[in-house]
This record gives C-alpha cells, sequence and structure tokens, in this order.
C-alpha cells in the first residue's frame, strides 16, 4: 500500500464490521492514524487489535451516528489524540430486505433513514464545522449502487441511500472553496457479515448476485477500501460530489 496519507487522521464509522473494518486498516496501511468507531465497542475493538498488529496507529470511540452529541464527541476524540481531522469515512448503516412499499412498517422507515441518512447527515456536520475552520478535508459516504439505481423490496433502504447521494452532492457544491471534498462510494454485494447472513438466509437471492453480475463474484471489502483510501488522499485532489459505483458492473447493465 502506498503511504498516501502519511501524517493524517481518518475517522470511520460502522469500523467494527466489513466495509468499515476493511477501510479503518485500509487508510491505517495508507498512514493515516485512524479511529475507529462503531456502536459495537467488542468488534471495534478488535479492529484496532488488527491495526496495530500490522505497526499501524488507531484507538476506538463508541459512537452511535444518530446521536448528534455522540457524533460531536467522536470529532472531538479524534482531534484531542491526534491534533486534527484530515479524512471521514461515514459508513454504518443497516438494511430491511424482502420487504414491499406498502408493507413497510414506520418503526423500520424510521430506524432506517435514521442510521442510514440522518447518522450520515450529523456525521457530515461536526467533521464540516472542524474542517472549514481547519484547512478543509476529504469525507467519503457509503451510500450503495442502489443510491443510483431503485431496486424492489427494500424501499427505506433505497431512499436513505439515495438520499446520501444527493446530500453528498448538496455538501460538495457548499464547501467546495473551503477545499473539504465530498463523495461517495457506491458499492454492489459486498461479502461482509452483513451480505453473508442475507445470502444464507435468502440462499436463491444470494445465488443470484453472483450469477447476475456482469464480473461473476460479489465483490470483497477491501476493493471498496482501496477506492475510498484515494477518495479520501490527494490523488483525487479535483474530484468533489461524485458517487463511485464499486459493482463488478451491475451499473453498466
Ligand atoms: N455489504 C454490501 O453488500 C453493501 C452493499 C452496498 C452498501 N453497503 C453499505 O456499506 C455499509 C457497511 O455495510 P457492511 O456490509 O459492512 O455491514 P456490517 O453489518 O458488516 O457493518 C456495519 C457496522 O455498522 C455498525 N453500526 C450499525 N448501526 C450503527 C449505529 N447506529 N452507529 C454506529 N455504528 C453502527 C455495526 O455495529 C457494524 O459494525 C453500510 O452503510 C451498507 O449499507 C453494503
Amino acid at each position: 500500500m502506498v503511504r498516501d496519507l502519511e501524517s493524517k487522521v481518518a475517522l470511520v464509522t460502522g469500523a467494527g464490521s466489513g466495509i468499515g473494518r476493511a477501510s479503518a486498516i485500509a487508510l491505517a496501511a495508507a498512514g493515516a492514524k485512524v479511529l475507529v468507531t462503531d456502536i459495537d465497542q467488542q468488534s471495534g475493538a478488535e479492529t484496532v487489535t488488527e491495526i496495530q498488529a500490522a505497526r499501524g496507529e488507531a484507538a476506538f470511540f463508541e459512537a452511535d451516528v444518530t446521536d448528534a452529541q455522540a457524533v460531536e464527541d467522536m470529532v472531538r476524540k479524534a482531534v484531542d489524540t491526534w491534533g486534527r481531522l484530515d479524512c471521514a469515512h461515514n459508513n454504518a448503516g443497516i438494511a430491511e430486505f424482502r420487504v414491499r412499499t406498502a408493507d413497510l412498517t414506520e418503526e423500520v422507515w424510521d430506524r432506517t433513514i435514521d442510521i442510514n441518512l440522518k447518522g450520515v447527515w450529523l456525521c457530515m456536520k461536526y467533521e464540516i464545522l472542524y474542517m472549514k475552520e481547519h484547512g478543509g478535508g476529504a469525507i467519503v459516504n457509503t451510500a450503495s449502487v442502489v443510491g443510483l439505481a431503485g431496486v424492489r423490496q427494500q424501499p427505506a433502504y433505497v431512499a436513505s441511500k439515495h438520499g446520501i447521494v444527493g446530500l453528498t452532492k448538496a455538501a460538495a457544491l457548499e464547501y467546495a472553496q473551503d477545499d473539504i471534498r465530498v463523495n461517495a462510494v457506491c458499492p454492489g454485494p459486498i461479502r461482509t457479515p452483513a451480505l453473508d447472513w442475507y445470502m444464507r438466509e435468502f440462499p436463491d437471492v444470494g445465488k443470484r448476485l453472483e450469477e447476475d453480475n456482469p464480473s461473476g463474484r460479489v465483490g470483497e471489502s477491501e476493493e471498496v477500501a482501496r477506492a475510498v483510501v484515494w477518495l479520501c488522499s490527494d490523488r483525487s485532489s479535483y474530484i468533489t460530489g461524485h458517487s463511485v459505483a464499486i459493482d463488478g458492473g451491475v451499473l453498466a447493465k
């Protein structure tokens, strides 16, 4: 890994598992000091241990992204620990499965929008408030291919991910002149604990995810993480407001 992020400080939400864990590890391998944050203390601590075992620098902070005070504290923790915040990967998210729009409960709608969309907005709010006063930074939000195209039976998830793509564009326009770049990654099916559960629970759909993918396979978390590192680095210095599909070609169909 090229150390493009040497002397930078990054934070990652939902970094106890899957894509967030891979991103935290990749950011650290690229030289960043990483605040690993998650609602789950144990899995977050495991990510920190993995980074430290590879001689990277990381610390854990427990934060629920729906809690404004916790999110504000999370940003302060990164700054208090390492004196700055340069990069943020707002990644924590959940999904509902196999429920059509009219059958969705208000509870599932509220929870999905709260974590996926409000959570990303809250993180951006406090990251931007800091970065604006301290020379800028790079923010990457995890959306999804279903933030760029519709899919059946995940109405709240699809709405939340489209919302993230829109929010990414809005903030990119607002803060481009403050040297804050805001982009999104839009993963297709990526092998993570969340996807493993889904493929076990609904083997028929799981099989289709592989067969229907132009690349004939699901992706790996590291393939998303590499894009996150690139979007956080100066190598993507003129890219902002963009949503990058990392999907094996699904959206090209
Ligand atoms: N895996 C895929 O196929 C795929 C595809 C497209 C998009 N995504 C998106 O990628 C992101 C990560 O997904 P994953 O597959 O790695 O999932 P995952 O379930 O493996 O990891 C999600 C992490 O987020 C944490 N989390 C959940 N709610 C939280 C909250 N309120 N506050 C803080 N942390 C919280 C969990 O504890 C967990 O560690 C999500 O936003 C998901 O929508 C995943």
